[in-house]
């Protein structure tokens, strides 16, 4: 195994249980894995050397929220919300026809050059769901591509109900044979549970299967309007509930009671239920922004997450989500950071190996063209992904 320091960092933020950000620092990278971090004059020998180039350097982004299996454009969707059209979970079916009609060979290669892309923006972990199929066979290839190109696939064949398909059946269905058709490839299970898609007791009815069945749970939830999505991810333990926008005061309380047997600082502890925020999705659909300050003052652990997908945010950039959250949702740098991180590692209960700079996790590293990582919400929109490492290979 090859031992790598990197060294010359002008700023490391760790996300270690201290919250250490060092001056001056150095990291080694052991095979997969962080061997040591400090300051760069006490760094250990390695087989090599990189010189970081008195930049900043963080762990790599946790994406815990993409859609990234679908082919067809909905850019004059989009273009249509621009003028004033209200985003309806409806054009989630254009996506469907679309994505049917394209080859195995045609949605590898797309799912290849997204994934490509978030690497290219800082991303070293990176979950993807099904939900463009919605019917058995559908959903099954879906999950069996994703499953060979990502870290973690999450089951959404409740995304909606397909246009002229009874809701109930369609229910049975995802309960029963598109969930054991999807079964060898995925760990996690998702519904939308929202007007015009799943309502509360059909979202319980699959979530309920999808846990017999052996999978985490999250749910789509309090997205366009308020309702139950978080209620029920509470109800049944669901490691996360995303979107968020339209919260009461219960639902805050509701999330904040789950974080009762949790050491945030140290991330050790029985975890909740992680409210994930999705800025660029907000900006899309002109929602309301995720109310990230009021549910970290109330002392929910929140992630911050891409949800790339051609509907409603077709970004991979978490360096824009993060500079988004600093100067539109009032996050400071350092709780922005840790969402996009951390949080997103608990999210996906992958905070024992990813997430943070600590020696013994993996070896993803984010290395910005920057001095500081600040740069990222006063530079907005500007290239400051200068180098990645991924498992400690090196990926950009
Ligand atoms: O997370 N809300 C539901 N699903 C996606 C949008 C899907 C689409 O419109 O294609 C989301 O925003």
């Amino acid at each position: 195994m090859t031992s790598t320091l990197i060294t010359n960092i002008a700023e490391l933020t760790t996300v270690d249980p201290e919250q250490r950000v060092l001056t001056d620092a150095a990291v080694v990278i052991d095979g997969e894995q962080i061997a040591w971090v400090g300051a760069a004059s006490e760094a250990p020998a390695a087989d090599e050397r990189v010189d970081a180039g008195a930049r900043a350097m963080l762990p790599g982004w946790v994406d815990s929220h993409t859609h990234l299996v679908f082919a067809g454009d909905r850019s004059a969707e989009f273009e249509a919300r621009m003028a004033g059209q209200s985003y309806a979970a409806g054009g989630i079916s254009v996506t469907t026809e679309a994505t049917r009609d394209a080859s195995d060979q045609r949605l590898r290669d797309l799912l290849r050059t997204r994934v490509a892309e978030a690497v290219a923006g800082g991303t070293t972990f990176l979950e993807t769901k099904t939900g463009y199929g919605l019917d058995v066979e559908e959903e099954a290839r879906h999950a069996r591509l994703a499953a060979d190109e990502v870290d973690v696939v999450t089951f959404l064949g409740a995304h909606l109900v397909p246009p002229g398909v009874d809701a109930d059946e369609y229910v049975q269905t995802v309960t029963g044979p598109m969930l054991q058709a999807a079964l060898p490839y995925v760990q996690w299970a998702d519904v939308f549970c929202e007007s015009g898609a799943f309502s509360e007791e059909q979202s319980r009815t699959v979530l309920q299967a999808c846990a017999e069945a052996g999978l985490g749970l999250r749910v789509h939830g309090n997205q366009l309007g308020q309702g139950p999505g978080v209620r029920l991810a509470v109800e049944l333990g669901a490691a996360s509930v995303d979107h968020v926008n339209h919260l009461s005061d219960r639902d805050v309380e509701l999330l904040a009671d789950t974080w009762s047997g949790w050491d945030s600082a140290a991330a050790t502890g029985s975890p909740g239920t992680v409210a994930t925020c999705l800025p660029a999705c907000d900006l899309s659909t002109r929602q309301p922004l995720a109310p990230g300050r009021r549910l970290l003052d109330a002392g929910v652990e929140i992630a911050l997450a891409s949800n790339c997908n051609p509907g409603t945010s077709y970004t991979s950039s978490m360096n824009f989500n993060v500079g988004t959250a600093v100067l539109q949702m009032h996050l400071s740098l350092a709780e922005a950071l840790r969402a996009a991180t951390m949080g997103g590692a608990v999210a996906l209960r992958a905070h024992d190996s990813v997430g943070s700079i600590e020696v013994g996790k993996r070896a993803d590293l984010h290395l910005l063209n920057a001095p500081a990582a600040i740069h990222l919400a006063y530079r907005p929109g500007m290239p400051l992904t200068h180098a990645v490492w991924r498992e400690g290979q090196r990926a950009v």
